[in-house]
């Protein structure tokens, strides 16, 4: 029966918007949809040609991979076509796939290789005679773009493959990424000098990717990991994991968290856990792909014209959601810093409800074009603040108005101003009530002088009930002066006292931090303390002194000095003195227990993660680095660790399992 006039209808609609979303996506690299959105609409598209088979035509998306062609770039013919992948939202989803896989094999003896789905751009890359000929992206799954210049940037994807099975030729099939910290890193620069920020690290790696002049890719860090292979000439696998251990060895970059598993359950086991730990690798992803591993069963089993029957996508939660903005406000920093924020229709992002995101600054807002009332579409990753990433157009709201940032601070009324050559704008008055509010809190802060009981609401009801109006008022505070704040008791006021003498003896990096010095963060003021070593000694130095301390440059220095320069700093930090606050760096320094040392880590650890492990090992001066090599003192291996571990075993580099890491950081001692 041909379909009703609704469904074809529906079925349009539905293309069309599908369509333009991969234009989008593939060749604009300006994506204006969440990809859970797409997904929905894909998979609305597919129910409804399942019901209605005359609605397949060759046509319709659910025919095509991908996206036209951008004419920018030589076009390459891939030797085999770039499939792409059908998606599983949940544990059903998933057991219907696998029940379908065994009744297409007649046998449930299947075993699958686990590999994490990575949120870049699928490449392939051509090695003829081991070397490399051609890198295309994926293009309409038939013909792609040929980027090879760029692509030879990367420092992981290697020119000539090694190893003793070299074949004629072969594609290799992967996905190029730009490793998240970086992307943070750059992004934040951009922010800061005013240009517009990339919306994520996929769009980040498709706009590299695409540059015209080799030199701009070769400056950022793009990566490489190869999942899958296409046409191959002198050589053939048995299985996907003999593949991929063929390509390690090949020195070809796959990725160390897959795994060859035997059973349903077990896949399930690895999806939870990377669930869990989806924020912990260098890159990110956003599910998991699943793959029969035997190549026999994988062509019993065949594809349909866009996605192989043998593997599928099962897919996280989305980290980028639509939602409305229903207003822009303003906050007041720390360092006097606004900050414009989207005051949003709340909406779950990543597992949490996004109420709040941060729009950076007035430059930010009108170069992603947002406006009150608009659609927008929000991303929160991982620990990174909500941000909005832009506007959906063809959602906006006849009459919204292009946002402007009010003249003057809307909690002390001071004229508000932007230095010359900066996107950010700032409320210069010190005693603006929000920012001491801010600064306050900072201070008493984790990172900073880590005042037991002194959070938010404390700092609120401090500054409202006028018993501070600086920072050093906080070391003046009596038990009388907190009695009079509502909900202290005397256990609590005796409790938030001792937090205030702890941290009077904190190190001089900690109390660096906490003076919310622009740039100087905690690394900085590691490094600002190391160098000098007494506050006394910060005072004395000129801005040129500063500048030629190790570790220091000239923005850093710039800001340091011009903020000891300020009388009213001049006065905190005599009056910190004056009431006991230590100054002086501190004397038995973790500090340079491992210099000199190179660590890799691995793995999943129970008490700490990735950045946490780095971070306590470069603290006591150790490198720590991302891959293993002879020079490496040891890799600390955690719980499902893959080819670092091996390749430490191989080249007989030792390793340290959490307790004796755990001890390496109390003692500095390396076990025998
Ligand atoms: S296999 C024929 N494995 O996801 C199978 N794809 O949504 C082709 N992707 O086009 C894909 N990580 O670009 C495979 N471990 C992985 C992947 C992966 C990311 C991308 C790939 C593909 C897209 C499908």
């Amino acid at each position: 029966m041909p379909a009703p006039a609704e469904a074809k209808e529906r079925h349009a609609e539905l293309s069309r918007a599908i369509i333009d979303a991969r234009y989008r996506y593939y060749v604009l690299s300006d994506p204006t949809m969440p990809d859970a959105e797409f997904d929905a609409l894909y998979h609305e598209l597919l129910a409804l040609e399942e019901e209605h088979p005359d609605l397949v035509t060759p046509a319709s998306p659910s025919q095509q991979v991908g996206a036209p062609r951008d004419t920018a770039f030589p076009e390459f013919r891939h030797l085999e076509p770039m499939l792409s992948l059908d998606n599983a939202f949940s544990r059903e989803e998933l057991d219907a796939w696998a029940d379908r896989v065994a009744r297409g094999l007649g046998s449930d003896d299947v075993r699958y290789v686990c590999e994490l789905k990575i949120d870049g751009v699928a490449m392939s890359l051509v090695y003829r005679q081991g070397v490399l000929e051609v890198a295309a992206t994926r293009g309409d799954g038939t013909t792609g773009e040929d980027v090879t210049p760029n692509v030879l940037t990367i420092g992981a994807v290697p020119y000539r493959l090694a190893g003793d099975v070299v074949p004629g030729l072969i594609e290799v099939r992967g996905e190029v990424f730009y490793p998240v910290t970086d992307f943070e890193k750059m992004n934040e620069q951009r922010v800061e000098r005013g240009e517009a920020a990339f919306m994520n690290p996929r769009n980040a790696t498709s706009g590299t990717l695409r540059q015209k002049d080799p030199a701009v890719t070769a400056e950022r860090p793009l990566s490489m990991l190869c999942h899958g292979f296409g046409s191959m000439e002198g050589v053939a696998f048995p299985s996907h994991h003999a593949a991929l251990e063929w390509a390690a060895g090949a020195g070809l970059p796959v990725a160390e968290e897959t795994r060859f598993v035997g059973s349903i359950d077990e896949v399930w086991a690895y999806i939870e856990h990377w669930t869990e730990h989806r924020y912990d690798t260098a890159y990110e992803i956003d599910g998991v792909v699943i793959k029969v591993d035997a190549l026999a069963q994988r062509t019993e089993l065949g594809n349909t014209a866009r996605a192989p029957r043998w593997a599928i996508a099962y897919k996280m939660p989305p980290v980028e959601r639509e939602t409305i903005l229903r207003d822009i406000r303003i906050n007041v920093g720390r360092t006097g810093k606004v900050t414009p924020y989207a005051v949003l229709e709340p909406v779950v992002v990543g597992g949490v409800t996004v109420t709040n995101a941060t729009l950076s600054n007035e430059t930010q807002v009108h170069l992603k074009d947002v406006r009150v009332g608009d659609t927008v579409i929000v991303r929160r990753a991982g620990d990174v603040i909500p941000e909005v990433l832009g506007p959906v157009l063809s959602k906006r709201p006849a009459g919204a108005e292009v946002w402007h940032l009010p003249p003057d601070c809307p909690f002390c009324g001071t004229e508000l101003v932007r230095p010359e050559g900066e996107a950010n704008n700032f409320c210069e008055n010190v005693d603006c009530p929000n920012r001491l509010l801010e600064s306050l809190t900072h201070m008493a802060g984790r990172g900073a002088l880590d005042i037991e009981g002194l959070g938010y609401e404390t700092a609120n009801a401090l500054l409202e009930y006028e018993k501070v109006s600086d920072l050093a008022d906080v070391f003046r505070l009596t038990a009388d002066d907190l009695a009079e704040l509502p909900g202290f008791a005397d256990k609590k006021i005796t409790g938030l006292l001792a937090g205030i003498e702890a941290a009077k003896r904190q190190p001089l990096d900690r109390l660096l931090v906490a003076l919310n010095i622009r740039h100087v963060g905690p690394t900085v003021a590691k490094v600002i303390a190391r160098a000098f070593g007494s506050l006394a000694a910060i005072r004395a130095a000129s801005r040129d002194d500063l500048v030629e301390a190790e570790g220091i440059g000239p923005i850093i220095a710039d800001s340091l000095a011009s903020w000891l320069e300020n009388d009213r700093n001049t006065e905190l930090l005599d009056a910190l003195t004056e009431l006991g606050v230590n100054t002086e760096a501190e004397q038995t320094e973790a500090g340079d227990a491992l210099a000199g040392m190179t660590f890799v880590v691995t793995g999943t650890l129970e008490g700490f993660n990735r950045d946490e492990a780095k971070a306590a090992l470069e603290g006591r001066g150790a490198k720590v680095v991302g891959s293993v090599s002879k020079r490496t003192t040891a890799v600390v291996v955690g719980e499902n660790a893959g080819s670092k571990l091996t390749k430490a075993q191989d080249l007989g580099v030792p390793t340290l399992d959490e307790a004796a890491f755990v001890r390496l950081l109390e003692t500095g001692e390396l076990p025998a």
